[in-house]
C-alpha cells in the first residue's frame, strides 16, 4: 500500500553547544501533490554533514542558516514515485537538497539524474559528489603534492579525508592519516592504503607524528583544526601547503578556541602564506645583477654620513608615489643631473609573480652611489 504520510524532522530551536534530541521534532504530514512539471520524490540515501553544525546556528556564515520549523537541509538521493515534468519518469534516480523527510514534491529544476549502471546511486553523496569533489581541488589544487612528498589528513576515515588520502597515494606520497579510534585507523591503512595512521585520541600526538613523518610535513590536508593542526604545524617542511578544508574539532564550541581564529580565513577562501624576504633577494640590488634595481630605503645598520640623514628621510617619504609605465614624472626632470632621487619606468628584468609590475618601476638611485645605480 503506498504511503500516505511524509515524515519530517524539523530544526525546532538552535543548539548552543553540542546538539541533541530536543533541538529536533519528528512530524507526520500528509503526502505532498505536485503541480504542473513537479516531480514526487521518495528519499533513498540522505547525507548527514559537518557543514549542517554550521546551518543550525544563526551565525554569520558563506550560507543561509536552516530555518526553524522546516526540515532540516541535507543533500539527498532519490526515487521518482510521480513526475509532471518531461524530464523525470516514475522509477528514475536523482540527486536533490531535499533534507530530512521521507518524501519531498518540488520543481524539477535543481534535480541531477543519476545513472545505477554508472555507479552504486549513493556515490552521488560521497566519492562522486560534494565530499569527492572537496577532497580533488582541496588536495590537488591547492595541497599540490608530489610524488615522494609526505602528506598528513586529518579525520582521514572520513568522507572527505578517506578520499583525500587515496588521491594522494595516487599521485605517489607518503600518506598519513589521523583519526578518532583504532578501529578507524586498521581501516584507514587496511582498506584505504595510507601508510600509516595515528590514533589522536591515544597516541602521543606529537611523538606519532615524528615516528610516522621522518621527513617532515610537505602537505596538511587539514579537516579539523585544534590541537591536530597544532601539532602538525609544528612539522611541516619550507614551502609546505596547508589546504584548510574544515574546523570540525570547533563547531560545536560555545565560545571561540583559544588562539587565532582560522574560520575566517576558511569561510572567505582568503589566502595565508608566509615569506622570508631572502628567498627574494634577487630582486635587490644586492644580488650582483646588473642594475635595474630596488631599495625603498638604506638599511638600518648602514651608517650614513649625517649630511645624507635628512635626505634619506625625505627619500623614504617620495617612494611611495605610484609610478605608471611610460609615463614622465615631475620627479625625474627635478631631479636629474642633481645626483638626486630618479625612477627609472624600465620593467623590472627579474622573475616577479604573475600579475606584479615589480620593484623595477621604481628603481632608485642616489647620491651615495652612481647615477643609475641603487644603493645596493
Ligand atoms: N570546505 C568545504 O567546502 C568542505 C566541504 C566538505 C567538508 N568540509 C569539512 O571537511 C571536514 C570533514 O568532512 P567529512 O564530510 O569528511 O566529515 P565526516 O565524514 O562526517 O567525518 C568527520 C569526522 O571528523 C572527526 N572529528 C570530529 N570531531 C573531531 C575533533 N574534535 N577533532 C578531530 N577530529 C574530529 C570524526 O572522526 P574521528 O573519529 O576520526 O575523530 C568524524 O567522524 C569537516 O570539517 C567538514 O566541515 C569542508
Amino acid at each position: 500500500m503506498p504511503q500516505t504520510t511524509n515524515r519530517q524532522i524539523l530544526l525546532k530551536s538552535r543548539p548552543e553547544g553540542m546538539p541533541d534530541e530536543s533541538n529536533f521534532e519528528l512530524v507526520e504530514t500528509p503526502m505532498p501533490e505536485i503541480g504542473v512539471g513537479q516531480v514526487l520524490r521518495r528519499t533513498i540515501w540522505l547525507s548527514v554533514d559537518p557543514y549542517m553544525r554550521g546551518r543550525m546556528s544563526e551565525a554569520k556564515s558563506y550560507a543561509e542558516p536552516a530555518k526553524l520549523g522546516q526540515p532540516m537541509v541535507g543533500a539527498t538521493v532519490s526515487q521518482v514515485v510521480e513526475s509532471n515534468s518531461p524530464r523525470f519518469a516514475a522509477g528514475d534516480f536523482v540527486l536533490g537538497y531535499d533534507g530530512w523527510q521521507t518524501h519531498a514534491a518540488g520543481d524539477a529544476k535543481g534535480l541531477r539524474a543519476l545513472d545505477p549502471a554508472l555507479a552504486p546511486v549513493s556515490y552521488a553523496l560521497g566519492v562522486l559528489g560534494m565530499p569527492g569533489l572537496t577532497a580533488y581541488v582541496g588536495l590537488l589544487d591547492i595541497g599540490q603534492p608530489k610524488s615522494g612528498e609526505t602528506v598528513v589528513i586529518s579525520a582521514a576515515a572520513g568522507a572527505v579525508g578517506s578520499i583525500a588520502g587515496q588521491i594522494a597515494k595516487i599521485h605517489g606520497c607518503r600518506v598519513v592519516g589521523t583519526a578518532g579510534s583504532d578501529e578507524k585507523c586498521a581501516f584507514v591503512t587496511g582498506d584505504l592504503g595510507f601508510d600509516a595512521c595515528i590514533n589522536y585520541k591515544t597516541d602521543d600526538l606529537g611523538a606519532a607524528l615524528d615516528a610516522a613523518c621522518p621527513n617532515g610535513i610537505d602537505v596538511y590536508f587539514d579537516n579539523v583544526g585544534g590541537a591536530v593542526l597544532e601539532a602538525v604545524l609544528r612539522r611541516i617542511n619550507v614551502h609546505a601547503r596547508i589546504p584548510l578544508i574544515g574546523l570540525i574539532s570547533q563547531y560545536n564550541d560555545a565560545e571561540p578556541a583559544p588562539g587565532p581564529n582560522l574560520r575566517p580565513v576558511l569561510t572567505n577562501r582568503a589566502l595565508l602564506r608566509g615569506i622570508i624576504v631572502s628567498d627574494h633577494a634577487h630582486r635587490t640590488p644586492d644580488s650582483g645583477l646588473p642594475a635595474r634595481h630596488v631599495r625603498l630605503a638604506p638599511r638600518r645598520q648602514d651608517p650614513l654620513p649625517r649630511r645624507h640623514r635628512h635626505w634619506s628621510r625625505k627619500r623614504r617619504e617620495r617612494l611611495p608615489r605610484p609610478v605608471r609605465r611610460g609615463e614622465p614624472r615631475e620627479e625625474d626632470r627635478e631631479n636629474r643631473g642633481r645626483g638626486g632621487v630618479s625612477f627609472s619606468r624600465e620593467p623590472s628584468p627579474y622573475p616577479l609573480p604573475e600579475g606584479e609590475r615589480g620593484l623595477g618601476f621604481r628603481e632608485v638611485s642616489s647620491p651615495l652611489s652612481p647615477p643609475g645605480r641603487g644603493l645596493g
